[in-house]
């Protein structure tokens, strides 16, 4: 009798905990992601509203009981947020007819600064391994054929469905603009599923050859372009920033060259000043904004300083912009 009592009450408590079970999919608990691209949440049956407490501050109740609603998106919910750079946490509330009745949290690091080693304790998410997909597979595609991950269709192609966000941005790569995920990434490699063929100067030279063979030929080749390290300054997909530049270009490369001080580079002229580093026009180049690519070529050039213009030495490039 005592045996049986414990057991229908462990069965009841189970029962609750299955329905109004609570879960975070995305972003994982202590894992850094790179963008602020979602946030997927998954709700048991038994909820009917949700709460999310974001930095410090809550939403209104998320009602999801929706019969629209439930049609499309049943007991997910998928958000478009925007996380900070850095350390995050989420906490998520779900709600039974006004009643709180599960709630979770994911502490997660975004992180902006690809030239920054990822955060100490926190691990990469990593998506497409058979159980995570599994829940997804209802409502996508998880296991396309070669053709369609290169479908020109944003609504068509089983990749953009979930990672558009990663396109939006205003400059994109012309092979990812087209939604041509084929032409880098496999459906399967020793990487992992969905994993890109190659990175960097190897896989940047099976389209630009001609462009790579020419940086390379400059007498003087800038660091980390000789290393053929061009995915630490261009993203293969889309930025917010020209030629898809992972970082607003005085700060792409003040990252590695913090040393560069606003005051004294480049010296002072007579009245005093320091020469600008940035500003909203460059004279050289009509239409297009002053920083450090203004003087200096990012890839390479003629002298030590890869001076634009193909100049050599630092008084015949005062002479590019300033007429004697
Ligand atoms: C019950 C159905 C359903 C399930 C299960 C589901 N999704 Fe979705 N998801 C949708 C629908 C519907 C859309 C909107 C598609 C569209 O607009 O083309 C969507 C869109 C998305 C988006 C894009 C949001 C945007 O507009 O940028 C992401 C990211 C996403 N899902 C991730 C996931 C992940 C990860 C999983 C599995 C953990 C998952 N989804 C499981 C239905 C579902
Ligand atoms: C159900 C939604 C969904 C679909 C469909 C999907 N992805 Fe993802 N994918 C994700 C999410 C979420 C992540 C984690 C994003 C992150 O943190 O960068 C991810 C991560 C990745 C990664 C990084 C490695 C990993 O496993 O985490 C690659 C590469 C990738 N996706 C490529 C693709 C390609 C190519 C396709 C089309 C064949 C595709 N994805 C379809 C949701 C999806
Ligand atoms: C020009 C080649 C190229 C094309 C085209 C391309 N990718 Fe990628 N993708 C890469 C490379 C290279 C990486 C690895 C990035 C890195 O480590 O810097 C990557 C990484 C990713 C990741 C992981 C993101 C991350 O932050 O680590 C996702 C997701 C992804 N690609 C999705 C897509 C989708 C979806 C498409 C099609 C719309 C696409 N890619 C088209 C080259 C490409
Ligand atoms: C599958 C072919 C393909 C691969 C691989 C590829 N690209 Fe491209 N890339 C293109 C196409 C197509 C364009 C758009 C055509 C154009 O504007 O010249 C382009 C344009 C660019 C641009 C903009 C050019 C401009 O004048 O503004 C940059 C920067 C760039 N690619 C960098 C890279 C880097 C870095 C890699 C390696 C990580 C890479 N590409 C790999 C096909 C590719
Ligand atoms: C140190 C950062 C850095 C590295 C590494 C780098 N690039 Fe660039 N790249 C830039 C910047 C900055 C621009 C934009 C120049 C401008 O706006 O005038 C650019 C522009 C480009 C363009 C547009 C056309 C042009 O020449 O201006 C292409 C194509 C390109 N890069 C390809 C590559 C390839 C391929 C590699 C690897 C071999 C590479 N880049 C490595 C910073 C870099
Ligand atoms: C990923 C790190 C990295 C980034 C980003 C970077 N650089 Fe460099 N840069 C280097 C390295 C490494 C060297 C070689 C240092 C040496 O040999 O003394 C170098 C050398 C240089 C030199 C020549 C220094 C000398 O003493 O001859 C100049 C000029 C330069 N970089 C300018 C830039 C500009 C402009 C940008 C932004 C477009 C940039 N760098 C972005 C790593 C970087
Ligand atoms: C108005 C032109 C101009 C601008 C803008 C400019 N530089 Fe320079 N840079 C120079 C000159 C001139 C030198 C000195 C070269 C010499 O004398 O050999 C130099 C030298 C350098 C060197 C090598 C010497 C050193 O101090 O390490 C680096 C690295 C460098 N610049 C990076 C940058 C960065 C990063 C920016 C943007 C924040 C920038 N420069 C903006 C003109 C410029
Ligand atoms: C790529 C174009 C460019 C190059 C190259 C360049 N400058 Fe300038 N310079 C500018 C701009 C832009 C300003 C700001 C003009 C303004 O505010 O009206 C400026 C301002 C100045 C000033 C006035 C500063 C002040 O406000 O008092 C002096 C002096 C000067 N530059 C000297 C030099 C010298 C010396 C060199 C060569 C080492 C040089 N510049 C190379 C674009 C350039």
């Amino acid at each position: 009798m005592y045996r049986i009592l414990i057991l229908v009450s462990c069965f009841a408590l189970m029962c609750t905990s299955v329905a109004t079970a609570l879960e975070i999919l995305y972003p994982g608990e202590k894992t850094y992601i790179n963008r602020s691209e979602a946030l997927v949440i998954k709700a048991g049956q038994g909820i009917d509203g949700l709460v999310l407490e974001i930095g410090g501050e809550s939403s209104d109740l998320i009602d999801i009981s929706g019969e629209q609603y439930r049609a499309i998106f049943k007991d997910m919910l998928i958000l478009q947020p925007e996380f900070d750079p850095g350390k995050n946490r989420i906490k998520v509330r779900g709600y039974q007819q006004g009643e709180k009745v599960a709630e979770t949290e994911v502490n997660f690091f975004l992180r902006t600064d690809q030239l920054a080693p990822p955060p100490d304790g926190y691990k990469r998410f990593v998506m497409h391994v058979p159980e995570k997909e599994a829940v997804c597979a209802g409502c996508h595609e998880m296991n396309p054929t070669e053709a369609a991950i290169s479908h020109p269709s944003a609504r068509l192609n089983p990749c953009t469905t979930c990672h558009r966000g990663m396109l939006r941005p205003e400059w994109s790569h012309g092979p990812a603009g087209a939604f041509e995920c084929g032409s880098c990434h496999e459906l399967q490699n020793d990487k992992g599923k969905f994993r890109e063929r190659k990175i960097h100067a190897d896989l940047c030279t099976e389209c630009h050859q001609d462009i790579v063979d020419a940086y390379l030929k400059e007498e003087f080749v800038h660091g980390p372009v000789e290393a053929g390290l061009c995915n630490t300054c261009h993203d293969s997909h889309a930025t917010p920033h020209k030629g898809q530049l992972v970082a607003e270009v005085n700060e792409l490369c003040l990252g590695c060259h913090e040393h560069i001080d606003d005051d004294v580079h480049v010296g002072r002229g007579v009245t005093g000043r320091p020469h600008p580093l940035s500003g909203p026009k460059n004279p050289r180049r009509p239409g297009e904004k002053f920083s450090c690519v203004s003087c200096h070529n990012p890839h390479g050039g003629k002298g030590r300083g890869y001076f634009v213009g193909g100049v050599q030495g630092r008084f015949s490039l005062c002479q590019e912009c300033h007429q004697k």
